[in-house]
């Protein structure tokens, strides 16, 4: 049993203990295999929906970057490539994950570009009204206290500064709502559990993604945290959304 129904609470392994320990020790243990997963499982297409996150961004010139939840560091490199003249610094709970981003970082010779701090979201290492944008992908889901998250997000971008939420939502078009659910329920955490041997990181996976507020509600919670302009836009017949706010 892992949903705590109280609290209408995904956690990866039990139901009882702290989502943040569980999840921090659930990227810890699938690091190694998290890029090779995330690309063969995803056929590719998580790069190109980063991509469109960045371009949906329009114009922003921004110098101080902030990517929470920057995972084994996708998106911390991505946005160094977009905007190489700005500071970017990719935060997370797994020191797994990071190490694996550390690798990439210095294998690109970018360490003096991307700053890699290891921290929580909820509670985010830096001061008030400091980064021009801050982006999160695949990693708000994750969060055992959402609200409070994106608080934080919002107290450590400047005035007039952007947030941008990449995450899963569930398709609602007939046929690939069925197929999607399918592929998501029954074969990605098998092919997943194979591979990285936790089985239960890929349920947990499937399980988050129909747990989580979507599309208006997640703008609502924004809302709620004082950003304003916020929209948001389904990619690939629902199976993505890209969530944009402005403080
Ligand atoms: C699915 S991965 C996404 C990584 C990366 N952003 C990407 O696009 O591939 C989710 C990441 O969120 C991190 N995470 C979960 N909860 C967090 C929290 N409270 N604070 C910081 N990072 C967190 C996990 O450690 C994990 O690396």
């Amino acid at each position: 049993m892992r949903i705590n129904n109280s609290m209408m609470t995904v956690k990866p392994y039990t139901a009882s203990g702290s989502k943040k320990k569980q999840v921090k020790q659930m990227f810890d243990r699938i690091s190694g295999e998290y890029d090779k997963l995330n690309h063969l499982l995803s056929a590719g297409i998580d790069i190109r929906w980063r991509k469109k996150t960045l371009a949906e961004l329009g114009n922003v010139q921004p110098d101080a970057i902030l990517d929470v939840a920057t995972g084994t560091g996708d998106f911390a490199l991505m946005l160094h490539d977009h905007w190489p003249e700005a500071m970017v610094t990719g935060l997370d709970l797994s020191p797994g994950m990071l190490e694996v981003a550390g690798k990439k970082v210095a294998k690109a010779g970018l360490e003096n570009s991307i700053d890699l701090v290891e921290g929580d979201s909820e509670n985010l290492p830096f001061e008030d009204n400091f980064f021009d944008l801050v982006t999160v992908g695949f990693g708000v889901r994750n969060f055992e206290h959402l609200s409070k998250g994106i608080s934080e997000m919002q107290r450590v971008l400047k005035p007039g500064g952007k947030l941008a939420i990449l995450e899963f939502t569930k398709p609602r078009t007939p046929v690939v709502k069925q197929l999607f659910q399918w592929y998501f329920k029954h074969l990605l955490p098998r092919i997943g559990g194979a591979i990285s041997g936790d089985t239960a990181a890929y349920r947990y996976l499937f399980d988050s993604v129909q747990a989580f507020p979507e599309y208006e509600a997640l703008t609502d919670i924004m809302t709620g945290a004082g950003f304003s302009k916020t929209y948001y836009k389904p990619l690939t017949f629902g199976i993505c959304c890209i969530y944009i706010g402005e403080k």
